[in-house]
């Protein structure tokens, strides 16, 4: 068996955040390191208290989490998205937590993290990107010390959710992904096409509300929540989608292409665009663009199973669902 790889995750838990903090503490194939938290979903405050009240409700080890930026670079924050509940993270009324953050802001942890790390470490970043873009300003050279930053942001060719063209992730901070997505290391994009692919039906979440780990029951109540919200008969596994890639990169399809986040303000502000024609050489490209890895579709039934077995909950799926 191979060594399981070294990560670190950058958080705005958010109830699909939680999903994936549920699979990558369940996989044998990671070692989280530590989680580092960011305003977006919710507030800073509550996505740091709704982060160590799951890592409390499955009774994790001790993975250190930091607080980091509570608003973007250069605009206010958007206002937190009603879909995750009130607490963020569907309403599921689980016990306050007993454990607490490190003191030390995540920006300086991540610093830490990755200096003190015998070899370089992967970032999963499942939020906007305002602790990875201060990171990288204020130490220019860590990029050494990472070996590859999973992001989940922007669209490739699906429509943006939180303005027509614009991912919630990109939009929330469009300078931080700017400064992320053009830094030159290595990134894998995860978009919103293959984020919508994966998903649990409702029937699915209600086995797992009743399964026997406390993972796979967060998760199931997670997963009705978004049902509920929504009125509709499934859910997404969302962000854990990014880490299913990190975990089981086989499952996923990608091609290599210039990228360019878009900054003006109006309409197309914090969109991704990437340049997917055919022919480009001796054809104009006006701004900064950068090649990055864009996962444009996933193996939704193959993502799914690997969800569910993390949780110990494989017999919660209808085997026939892609
Ligand atoms: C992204 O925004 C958040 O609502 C989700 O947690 C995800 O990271 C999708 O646009
Ligand atoms: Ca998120």
């Amino acid at each position: 068996m191979t060594n399981p790889l070294p990560v670190l995750l950058d958080v705005d838990t958010g109830g699909d955040d939680a999903l994936a903090l549920l699979l990558a503490l369940a996989s044998p194939a990671l070692d989280v390191r530590g989680i580092t938290c960011v305003a977006g979903n919710c507030a800073l405050k509550q996505v740091v208290a709704n982060t160590l009240t799951l890592l409390d409700a499955i009774n994790a080890p001790p993975v250190p989490v930091a607080a980091g930026m509570d608003r973007p670079i250069l605009e206010p924050g958007l206002s937190a998205p009603a879909l995750h509940g009130s607490d963020g993270m569907g309403d599921l009324g689980l016990p306050a937590p007993q454990r607490t953050e490190v003191d030390l802001h995540a920006v300086e942890f991540l610093r830490r993290a990755l200096a003190d790390a015998a070899e370089p470490v992967t970032l999963i970043c499942l939020a906007p990107l305002t602790n990875i873009a201060m990171l990288l300003r204020l130490y220019p050279r860590i990029g050494d010390r990472i070996e590859r930053l999973y992001v989940m942001g922007g669209t490739f060719a699906a429509p943006g959710n939180t303005t027509p063209a614009a991912e919630f992730n990109v939009r929330y901070d469009p300078e931080a992904a700017a400064i992320v997505l053009h830094s030159g290391l290595p990134v894998t994009l995860y978009p919103l096409d293959p984020f919508m692919q994966v998903r649990l039906t409702k029937e699915e979440a209600e086995k797992l509300t009743q399964a026997k780990g406390a993972g796979a029951r967060i998760a199931g109540g997670i997963a009705l929540h978004y049902c509920r919200f929504f009125g509709m008969d499934f859910s997404l596994i969302g962000d854990a989608g990014t880490v299913a890639t990190v975990i089981d990169p086989a499952g996923a399809a990608s091609e290599r292409r210039p990228l360019h986040v878009e900054l003006s303000s109006g309409a197309a502000r914090g969109a991704t665009v990437f340049d997917r024609r055919i022919i480009t050489d001796g054809f104009a490209r006006e701004g900064e663009w950068t090649d990055v890895d864009v996962v444009t579709r996933v193996d939704a039934a193959r993502y799914r199973k690997l969800m569910a077995t993390a949780l110990g909950a494989a017999e919660a799926l209808d085997d026939k669902r892609k």
